[in-house]
């Protein structure tokens, strides 16, 4: 089985071929973060067009590289939400017109069920069920993943996201665009316990997370102490907020088979070492992805495209693209969860 993936829901444009037995021919992939430097953010009108630009490059450079062509593809699997709806419409039409063109069919994928599934291509051994803690720009949930369109959201952020807290942290402290990987750079050379910061909802009986009053701490005390210093005690903050968060989804959740991260904010070598250190308290396999899995890409899609593909899942021409779209419809609804992937 072959499948084309394709993503472009927030800032990066990629295209990538992964095999069902989990071979990923090639990964490509563009960023677009020079363009929104001078803004401090992503900006949803020109990310829109730089995926329009970068997208049909990238799916020839991807088929070129793993020496095939669209007629050996057996489905095409393009994000279809959540995100930033102008970039969400570029891929899965690009999806679609091929799709139509090969005569393949369309599988359209949900971004965080891309990021779900991707430690399971580059871990065959993970089986379901697993508790995911799935913590990038725009989500930070706990999801009890039980298969390939079966989720159980434990909790979710009531305000921020933690990516989006590292993104707001960075730009408080002058750190610049991309923020997480910035702030993790700074805090190397910092104390964690040079600047008292809250853990907002740390030990609360309810299962959220919450990262709004951290980053106006955070505010409070810029200028008052060292950048390396506040962005470690910040850094120190948010771990310490996901452990408290996943300690609490550990204690209720039904027999799982391993504690999972994912997502971009899944690339803090803090963030690893603790949930590590987490499981193993529990007894349980802790697994990541490789760094490069962890922030956005297609072979996450074009993965979770392959398990669909497998369970017999593909979707209409006319599937609509969507800037909301959660994983779990049954999850109750509360304030503040992101938009963006
Ligand atoms: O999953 P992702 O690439 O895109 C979304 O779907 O949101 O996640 C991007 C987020 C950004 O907020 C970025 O600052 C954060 O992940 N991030 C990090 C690190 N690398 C990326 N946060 C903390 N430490 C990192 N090393
Ligand atoms: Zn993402």
């Amino acid at each position: 089985m072959l499948i084309l993936g394709l993503e472009s829901s927030c800032d990066e444009t990629a295209a990538a071929l992964v095999t069902g037995d989990r071979r990923v021919l090639a990964h490509k992939l563009a960023g677009q973060e020079a363009a929104h430097r001078p803004y401090g953010g992503v900006v949803p009108e020109i990310a829109a067009r730089a995926h329009v630009e970068a997208l049909g490059p990238l799916v020839e450079a991807a088929l070129a590289e793993a020496g095939t062509t669209l007629a050996d593809v057996d489905a095409i699997a393009a994000t279809a939400g959540p995100g930033l709806i102008g970039g969400v419409m570029v891929g899965l039409v690009t999806g679609k017109a091929l799709a139509l063109a090969s005569g393949k069919p369309l599988i359209a994928v949900n971004h965080l069920e891309g990021h779900a599934l991707s430690p399971r291509l580059a871990d065959p051994s993970l089986a379901f069920p697993y508790l995911l803690l799935l913590v990038s720009g725009g989500h930070c949930q706990l999801l009890l993943v039980e298969g390939a369109g079966t989720y159980r959201r434990l909790a979710t952020t009531i305000d921020d996201a933690a990516g989006e807290a590292f993104d707001k942290t960075a730009k408080l402290l002058g750190l610049g665009f991309p923020g997480g990987p910035a702030v993790e750079k700074a805090a190397q050379a910092g104390d964690p316990r040079a600047v008292q910061l809250p853990r907002p909802l740390a030990g609360s009986r309810e299962p959220h997370f919450s990262f709004a009053g951290l980053k106006s701490a955070v505010a409070r005390v810029v200028g008052q102490y060292r950048v390396e210093d506040i962005a470690a005690s910040f850094q120190a903050a948010v771990v310490d907020c996901l452990i408290d968060r996943t300690r609490r989804a550990l204690d209720v959740v039904p027999e799982i088979t391993a504690l999972v991260v994912a997502g971009g904010v899944a690339a803090n070598t803090s963030v690893r070492v603790a949930l590590e250190t987490l499981a193993s308290d529990y007894g349980i396999r802790f697994v990541a992805p490789p760094l490069w899995l962890c922030t956005d890409n297609a072979a996450m899609i074009a993965w979770a495209g392959a398990e669909r593909f497998a369970a017999g899942m593909v979707d209409p021409l006319d599937t609509p693209a969507r800037a909301r779209w959660p994983l779990d419809p049954d999850a109750e609804k509360v304030r503040g969860a992101g938009v963006k992937a």
